[in-house]
């Protein structure tokens, strides 16, 4: 017997087990497959569905009961004020990094630079790097990843949303930085440690750990960073990272140790530690 969307979008229900959002869920599924907006499914929601189209959404159900993120069976994920390609091969870009994104902002618009050098490193999906040269477009951004495939998905993104100061680079955090003149450094590097349970949770589970796992109990990434991006910033400028919510004062620790100063650290939404951002002294102790 034929079914009509209200009665499709019950079936939903076994996704809840698996996921909190699991109404949302069910919705984009099923607004993917019809190929319309979410509000279309409740404007219309005695449409008979054809065989097909419900084959079509127990298929993609099936995959996200099985776990798989929503945002890689969409292909797609919001960030800032734009939507970003995103597959297995990149990090989903989440919300508490748009605090990175505001913050660089906000300290090149204090520091009255129009025209900044920026480096986005671990660029991933492209998040971070693409929201600073689409909101500073008189800057250009550098953006690394050691990934090849990270980079065609950062690219892709690039181009589809008609960015063009912004260039990639494929290397490990700051060897692939030719200049020593950057106006600012940001990076989302991996911070969670090996072994750490969340990792067998959620999403995580699904997202490249290359994205996700540093040595040194999560801070080895973040280190390396801040001791190289020395070689690269200018006196003065900014270095900015995203770190986890256990991290803070390890990473204040390590910035003060490699020479940083005006050392200072914001909350995400949901009141976490989790970025901490300092200005480069001009010379290594
Ligand atoms: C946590 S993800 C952040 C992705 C993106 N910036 C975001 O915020 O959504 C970290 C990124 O660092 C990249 N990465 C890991 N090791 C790297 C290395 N040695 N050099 C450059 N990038 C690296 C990963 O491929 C991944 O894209």
């Amino acid at each position: 017997m034929a079914e009509n969307i209200r009665q499709v979008l019950s079936r939903g229900e076994a996704l809840r087990p698996q996921s909190e959002s699991w109404q949302l869920d069910t919705e984009l599924l099923l607004a993917r497959v019809l190929n319309k907006p979410r509000e279309y499914l409740f404007t219309w929601p005695e449409q008979e569905l054809q065989l097909r189209q419900i084959e079509e959404f127990q298929q993609l159900l099936s995959r996200r009961k099985d776990g798989e993120p929503i945002a890689y069976i969409l292909g797609k994920r919001g960030f800032w004020d734009f939507e970003l390609e995103v597959n297995s091969s990149v990090l989903i870009p989440r919300p508490e990094t748009e605090i990175l994104v505001e913050t660089a902002i906000e300290l090149l618009s204090e520091s009255r630079k129009t025209a900044a050098k920026i480096a986005d490193l671990g660029t991933g999906s492209g998040a971070i790097a693409l929201a600073l040269a689409k909101s500073c477009s008189s800057s250009s951004v550098i953006a690394v990843d050691f990934s090849e495939d990270a980079l065609n998905v950062a690219k892709s993104n690039a181009s589809n949303l008609g960015i063009s100061n912004i260039e990639f680079i494929q290397a490990s955090w700051c060897d692939g930085l030719q200049d020593n003149d950057f106006d600012m450094i940001v990076s989302n590097p991996p911070y969670v440690a090996e072994g750490d349970a969340h990792l067998l949770e959620g999403d995580l589970l699904f997202e490249p750990s290359l994205a996700l796992v540093a040595t040194e109990n999560g801070l080895g990434d973040l280190h390396t960073i801040a001791l190289q991006c020395r070689e690269k910033l200018k006196k003065g400028s900014w270095l900015l990272l995203e770190h986890g919510y256990d991290q803070k004062q390890a990473v204040a620790e390590m910035l003060e140790r490699a020479g940083y100063f005006n050392i200072q650290c914001r909350k995400d939404l949901s009141g976490v530690d989790r970025l901490s951002f300092a200005q480069w002294g001009g010379s290594s102790f």
